[in-house]
């Protein structure tokens, strides 16, 4: 089969290649989907999980991508809940191939359904955002009606889940980022915009959450921010400053087959959207995460076209 694969870490995104590798089997409780669409992120490159397996060991030429959306062309052993044919989407395991590939194998628990009016390309660009941002409001930082929430990256691909995501929860939303970023992060939904260039988050006065992208400096001067009884919610790593008198949580998002069926339903109804900037092919795939200038929004690869 078709696939993009690194071997060298100290390459970067330089360092993909299209290849040949053999089309993988379906472990116990493993599905075997017919990859047709695929998300990557440019920083699974740095992680160890891309490089080695559960035990630590070598494992490349590894094939990078951790989302998707596709077909169930093969059930493993004493897999249940989903059917061949099947439409499904979801998050690839972090320690094995990926999915930017005609096929790959992934725990079935980690997959959803995909609705039929949901396209492939939408598929694959909601698991890792989205799911991200739904466990750092509602399981992480326990989000309640009428409270404020300070999201840091606002128009990028977490922080655009998790405005929408706060907005409709009935929270008061103030967004970050860069001047440009204004207007989308306000079409999103953010009550106000801070532009970290030019304004001082001071401005903002007390949160109860602060969902932070960026760790470092940033992250440091939010904890201030945060009520007694709050969350600072992180996304970068654990905390370098904890905020008095509140929580600081620290996670790496999970698959979750009932979050994943949200996110797809909130899609149909039109209360969710994902920001796709760049839509290319398996072989254009290694142009597409080199460009000259990195365009706003997900890049998607259409396994499949
Ligand atoms: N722990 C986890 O489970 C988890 C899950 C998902 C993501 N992450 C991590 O979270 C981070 C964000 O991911 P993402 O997909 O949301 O990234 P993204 O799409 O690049 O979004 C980041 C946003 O912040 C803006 N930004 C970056 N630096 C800025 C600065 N100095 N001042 C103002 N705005 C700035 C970006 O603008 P520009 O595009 O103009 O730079 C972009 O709008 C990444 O490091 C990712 O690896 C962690």
């Amino acid at each position: 089969m078709k696939a993009i694969v690194v071997a060298d870490q100290a390459a970067g995104t330089a360092g993909m290649t299209l290849g040949e590798r053999p089309r993988p089997e379906a472990a116990g409780n493993d599905v075997l989907v017919e990859v047709h669409a695929s998300g990557f992120t440019p920083g699974e490159l740095d992680w160890d999980t891309t490089w080695t397996d559960r035990l630590g060991r070598e494992r490349t030429p590894s094939i990078p991508g951790h989302e998707l959306a596709g077909i169930v062309a093969e059930l493993g052993y004493g897999t249940r809940g989903l059917t061949v044919g099947q439409r499904v989407f979801g998050l690839a395991d972090w320690t094995r191939d990926g999915t930017l590939a005609e096929y790959t194998v992934v725990e079935a628990r980690n997959l959803a359904p995909l609705p039929g009016d949901v396209d492939f390309t939408v598929g694959a660009s909601l698991p890792i955002s989205g799911l991200t941002a739904w466990q750092g409001l509602f399981v992480h930082g326990r989000l309640d009606v009428g409270q404020s929430v300070l999201v840091h990256g606002a128009a990028g691909g977490v922080g655009s889940m998790v405005t929408q995501l706060a907005r409709a929860a009935g929270a008061y939303v103030v967004g970050t980022g860069r001047a440009a970023d204004r207007a989308a992060a306000l079409d999103l939904g953010a009550h106000e915009f801070l532009d970290l260039q030019n304004d001082s988050l001071t401005e903002v006065g007390q949160v109860d959450l602060v969902f932070d992208i960026f760790g470092g400096e940033i992250q440091k001067q939010s904890v201030d921010l945060v009520r007694a009884g709050g969350a600072l919610i992180t996304i970068a790593g654990p905390p370098e400053a904890r905020p008095a008198d509140a929580l600081a949580i620290d996670f790496v998002v999970e698959a979750d087959r009932t979050q994943l069926t949200e996110l797809a339903q909130r899609v149909r109804d039109g209360r969710l959207r994902t920001l796709i900037g760049t839509v290319a092919t398996l072989d254009n795939a290694v142009a597409a995460f080199n460009p000259t200038q990195r365009p706003k929004g997900k890049t998607i690869i259409q396994v499949r076209p």
